[in-house]
């Protein structure tokens, strides 16, 4: 994709965009994670750099190629994630989290593979670090844009992240509409601001949604500075 010639409010911007699954290991072959194909938040990047901005990746694993221009950052885990994020937070004037995180994690992780054994194996799971509610309660200027992935009551559970986590803009999704959420190339947003407006999107591209975002965050920023 070529640069945009005209002046947008990301030119010259660091931008942070986070996307794809996280992966909870268990042991050395065995992991915990999601059906999240990353497409969402590679989307973003791209369009982020289009508009000028500098982007950094922070990205689980996806079967996906690393945008050009774009600076690419490969984790694993949650706590990964968060640590890559947290290292550049200050510096950041936007922050994007369309990763799936996971939120929970092995208690133990086993040295070696485990063996077939009993009939039955529980695991035990604990709470990761919520890598957005971290962000929200450190923020200074940085704007801060969090996704709600629900499969029922969209507008109260979106609404109420936006709230709980400090974010400025919410992209809520409901993964139980056909052509949205995880794994698939097109995406149906609802788009929830801090200053109270809200805007639903027809179906369209994870590329076109991309622009549909950027263009709600662009037009917030605006608003902001009024
Ligand atoms: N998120 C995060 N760190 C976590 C879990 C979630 O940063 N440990 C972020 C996601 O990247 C997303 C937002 O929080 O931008 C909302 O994620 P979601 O799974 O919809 O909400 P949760 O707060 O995890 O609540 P729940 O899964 O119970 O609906
Ligand atoms: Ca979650």
């Amino acid at each position: 994709d070529t640069l945009l010639e005209e002046a947008t409010d990301l030119r010259g911007k660091q931008v942070i965009v986070t996307a794809g699954p996280t992966r909870e290991p268990l042991d050395p072959v065995r992991f915990f994670s999601n059906y999240s194909s990353g497409k969402m938040g590679y989307a973003l990047a791209q369009e982020a750099r289009r508009r000028g901005a500098h982007v950094t990746l922070i990205t689980g694993p996806t079967a996906l190629e690393a945008p050009v221009g774009v600076k690419t950052v490969a984790v694993q885990t949650a706590e990964e994630m968060y640590n890559a994020v947290n290292k550049r937070y200050q510096q950041a004037d936007i922050v994007i989290k369309a990763a799936a995180v996971a939120d929970y994690q092995p208690v133990d992780v086993f040295a070696h593979k485990q063996k077939k054994n009993a009939d039955e194996w529980s695991v035990a799971l604990e709470r990761t670090k919520d890598i957005l509610r971290f962000l929200g309660e450190h923020k200074k200027e940085q704007i801060l844009v969090g996704f709600a992935a629900e499969s029922e009551q969209l507008h109260t559970y979106a609404k109420s992240k936006l709230e709980r986590k400090n974010l400025d803009l919410i992209v809520a999704n409901n993964i139980t509409t056909e052509g949205a959420g995880f794994d698939v190339d097109t995406n149906v947003v609802t788009v929830f601001t801090r200053d109270g407006q809200e805007t639903a999107y027809p179906q369209a591209s994870k590329k076109e949604v991309a622009k549909q975002i950027l263009n709600e965050l662009e037009a917030y920023m605006k608003r902001r500075e009024a």
